[in-house]
């Protein structure tokens, strides 16, 4: 795919579903009794992936352009796949799935893509093992593909290491099936759509600071979810009205949740014009109408709380810190190396090919902003925030920018050069 730079954005857009909500819609309708009817789904690779995984254990899912049926068959309804699921390139779908599959009465296989197996799953095969699930990487390196042994399982009171909404999701799904209480301790909050969703479907769980607790064998209920569109994907298009001079863009329809905001925060830390309207609420998320201005930006530090709110938001702030003045430190964010791909060495090769002023950190990235930004031959590594990042970046560059592996945009949002590309026709 080929970006030239542009001299304004103009328009109004609508971002597709969001990818974290759409995943749960489907995993909690299918342990509720009842039909779940979700609009707004996002038709990603990822979700995608997730129905699959759930229709193989017996679930009958009906996905049309607008909305997905899930006749859910309650806690206890799902049957043994009959091959390996396949994740393909989901994280999401390999933890919190891991979590529902550590409790059931039979034995489940998966794996995913190349980048799947090598991402890290200690981190849901030890609370699970404590919980009594049995847990195997079956190449013995802590990565899938994963044999799961269902089994009873005992309430843990666990304290994560890691700000992982996954984590702390598939630890809470696997306590809706054990005996006594659950709860998750996290160093500070990740995304807290699980816990909303969970009561929205009549589950009991309660959340103080950054401990959630969940009580065991709910009666879910099937209900009708509207997904929110995606912050994640909105991001693109806010760091673009900011950046790229004379812009107006209102992205409507947006999730404002307090755990996901941190892009609209940092945004308005360094100077951006940046209102929210229409605010509402959409089955206990929020959403809003954003309407973003080309603006001055001023770099500023990023770390500690905030990071796990912004942490898929990361490689585009990387590409808007280029065009504030001073610097932008990117700190605490070490997670980055273990995304779909090495995101710090991807984002710093990048923007060095194009002439930014950035180095790699342990746990980040510091951005000079103030230089020019030059076209350049880059490569996604089939990872979409790679893709969508230097693509915005791409229309502030001088030439002709080249990306290679572009079309893993799929993932999380199939029409995003098309989207892109209206709002500078
Ligand atoms: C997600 C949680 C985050 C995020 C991912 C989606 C989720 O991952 O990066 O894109 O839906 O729970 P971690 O839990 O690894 O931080």
């Amino acid at each position: 795919m080929h970006f030239t730079k542009v001299s304004k954005l103009n328009g109004e857009i609508t971002i597709p579903g969001d990818k974290s909500i759409s995943h749960r819609a489907i995993m909690l309708g299918a342990l509720s009794k009842g039909t779940t009817e979700v609009s707004n789904f996002l038709q990603g690779a990822d979700c995608l992936s997730t129905i699959d995984c759930f229709r193989r254990m017996g679930i009958d899912i009906n996905n049309t352009a607008n909305s997905v049926t899930i006749k859910g068959k309650g806690l206890l309804g799902l049957t043994k796949p009959s091959q390996i699921l396949d994740v393909g390139n989901s994280g999401t779908t390999t933890r919190i799935m891991s979590g529902i599959l550590a409790a059931q009465s039979f034995e489940t296989s998966l794996t995913g893509d190349t980048s799947i197996q090598k991402r890290p799953m200690g981190r849901i095969i030890e609370p699970l093992s404590l919980m009594g699930a049995s847990i195997t990487s079956i190449n013995n390196n802590g990565c899938a593909p994963l044999l799961i042994r269902g089994s009873k399982l005992n309430g843990i009171h666990y304290i994560s290491k890691v700000a992982s909404a996954q984590v702390k999701s598939a630890i809470l799904l696997a306590g809706l099936f054990a005996e006594g209480e659950t709860s998750v301790s996290e160093p500070s909050v990740s995304r807290n759509h699980t816990e909303i969703m969970l009561k929205y479907f009549g589950g009991s769980i309660k959340t103080l600071g950054t401990t959630a607790t969940v009580t065991p064998n709910p009666v879910l209920t099937g209900q009708k979810v509207t997904v929110p569109g995606d912050i994640s994907s909105a991001a693109y298009f806010i760091v673009a009205g900011l950046i790229v001079p004379n812009s107006e863009l209102l992205i409507k329809n947006v999730g404002i949740n307090p755990t996901r905001d941190g892009i609209i925060r940092v945004c308005q830390q360094m100077g951006g014009d940046i209102t929210l309207l229409n605010i509402n609420d959409k089955n206990g998320e929020k959403t809003a109408d954003i309407l973003v201005k080309s603006s001055e930006l001023t770099g500023i530090e990023i770390g500690g709380s905030i990071i796990p709110t912004l942490i898929d938001e990361l490689p585009i702030i990387s590409v808007l810190a280029c065009f504030a003045k001073g610097k932008t430190m990117i700190k605490d964010a070490a997670e980055l190396k273990v995304k779909e791909s090495n995101r710090i060495d991807v984002c710093v090769n990048n923007l060095t090919a194009m002439n930014a002023n950035v180095k790699a950190t342990d746990d980040g990235m510091i951005i000079t902003g103030g230089r020019s930004l030059h076209a350049a031959v880059l490569d996604s590594k089939l990872d979409h925030r790679i893709a969508m990042s230097f693509a915005v970046a791409g229309l502030m560059a001088d030439g002709t920018t080249t990306i290679k592996n572009s079309e893993c945009v799929n993932i999380s949002y199939p029409t995003f050069y098309s989207d892109l590309a209206k709002l500078h026709a």
